[in-house]
Order: C-alpha cells, then structure tokens, then sequence
C-alpha cells in the first residue's frame, strides 16, 4: 500500500508507522527522521534545515521534496510506502503527485491523525526517542525497560531539541496554518480516513487496521 500519516506533533505518526511498516510491508520515510540524521551528520542538507527545525518551522518544500524523491528510488520503496510527516504542504503535495504519476502510481490512503491541541504538550515534553532507529518511548505512556534505556539496542535516548512547550507553540501554528490544507486537499480526493488519535495506542492501531482493510 502507499500511504500517508499526517497530524500535529505528538499524535502518533512515529509510533504507529513501525506496525504499520511490519504488517503491511512498506518502507517508511518519515522526512522528519531524516532530517535530524543530516542535521547530526551536520551535511550541507542539515546545515540548511537546522535553524528552521529549531525553531519549530517548516523547512523550504525544495529541500524536503528532494530528499523524499531521493529516497523513494529505493528498491524497498517500489512496491508501497509510508510517509511520515510528508507532505506538510499543499505545494509539497502537488509535487508528489506530479512525482508518482511519472512513475504510474498514486497514494491509496490519507490517515489523518486527528488529536486535539490540548493533549499534545503532555506527549512531546514526555517523549524520548532513539535517534537512529526513530523508536520513540514516553515517560508515562510507553516508558522503557530500563529508564533512559532503548529496549531494542540497550543504547541510549535522547530528547529531541524541538521537544519543549515553547517550541511546540510554533509546530502546531504550522501544522494548522500550513498542514491542514493539506488534510483538505485529499478530503476532496475522497482519500481521507480520520483517526481518533487521542485514543491509547492498541486502540489506534486498530483503526488503522480498519482503515486499511
Ligand atoms: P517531525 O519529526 O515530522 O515532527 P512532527 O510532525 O512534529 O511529529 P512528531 O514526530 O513530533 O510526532 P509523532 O506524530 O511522530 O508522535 P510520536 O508517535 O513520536 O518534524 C520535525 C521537524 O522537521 C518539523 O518541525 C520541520 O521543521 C521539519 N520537517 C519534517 N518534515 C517536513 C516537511 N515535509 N516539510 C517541511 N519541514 C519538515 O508520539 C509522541 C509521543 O507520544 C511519544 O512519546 C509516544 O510514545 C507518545 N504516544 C504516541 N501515541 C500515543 C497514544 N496513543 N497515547 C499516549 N501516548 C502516545
Ligand atoms: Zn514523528
């Protein structure tokens, strides 16, 4: 299947994508994710997309459309995918229609992770992740075996810089004034499935599964 996960920091996209990605054999991109390893890499990409990601800004459709064009080539891409976090804007979409329909293919799922403003704090000031898979556990809702501790590779997690209330305040302005277009721009398609993300994660999962089926 190639689908899309789009919702505001914090609902789910990043937990949800590894059981999606282990059911359905898709590949996950998730240009967030990527972003931050080339922020780490310090690459010329991460040098660009730095400040704006610190800020809790979009960065610039160009950069983000390049790399996600870049990695769908992968072989473990062709047959489906997930995108997570992409795309964010309207131009960002339009771009990956242009882009699958070169290649003969189009997107069969929008899943909206819809959650509102509220909760999110709570979720993003609590989450821990593991840079280099992207596992993500919280304090309270998922915490890890051993606190600090990533279960899979006993390495340790890390709090993302863009994870305080402050800046959560500027990624959810995005996310409304920039993101929910794009909610409407696949509504319109007919492609949309609404989640009730605020639900615990088993339960969400099970929407998804709903959606899918
Ligand atoms: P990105 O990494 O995509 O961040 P985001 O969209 O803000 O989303 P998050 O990763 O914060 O949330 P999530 O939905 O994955 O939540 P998670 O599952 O981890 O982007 C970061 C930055 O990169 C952007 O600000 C921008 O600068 C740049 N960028 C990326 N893509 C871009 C693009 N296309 N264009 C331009 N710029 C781009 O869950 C959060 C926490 O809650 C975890 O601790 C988890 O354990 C917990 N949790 C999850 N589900 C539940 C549940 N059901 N109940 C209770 N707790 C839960
Ligand atoms: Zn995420």
């Amino acid at each position: 299947k190639r689908l899309i996960l789009i919702g505001p920091p914090g609902s789910g996209k990043g937990t949800q994508s590894p059981l999606i990605k282990d059911e359905y054999c898709l590949c996950h991109l998730a240009t967030g994710d990527m972003l931050r390893a080339a922020v780490a890499a310090k690459t010329p990409l991460g040098v660009k997309a730095k400040e704006a990601m610190d800020k809790g800004e979009l960065v610039s459709d160009d950069l983000v459309v390049g790399i996600i064009d870049e990695a769908m080539k992968k072989p473990s891409c062709q047959k489906g995918f997930i995108l997570d976090g992409f795309p964010r804007t309207v131009v960002q979409a339009q771009k990956l229609d242009e882009m699958l329909e070169k290649k003969g293919t189009k997107v069969d799922k929008v899943l909206n992770f819809a959650i509102d403003d509220a909760i999110l704090e709570e979720r993003i000031t609590g989450r821990w992740i593991h840079p280099s898979s992207g596992r993500s556990y919280h304090t309270k809702f998922a915490p890890p075996k051993v606190p600090g501790v990533d279960d899979v590779t006993g390495e340790p997690l890390i709090q993302r810089k863009d994870d305080t209330a402050e800046v959560l305040k500027s990624r959810l302005e995005a996310f409304h004034r920039q993101t929910e277009p794009v909610i409407d721009y696949y509504s319109k398609k007919g492609m949309v499935a609404n989640l009730h993300a605020e639900k615990p994660p088993k339960e969400v999962t099970a929407e998804v599964q709903k959606a899918l089926s």
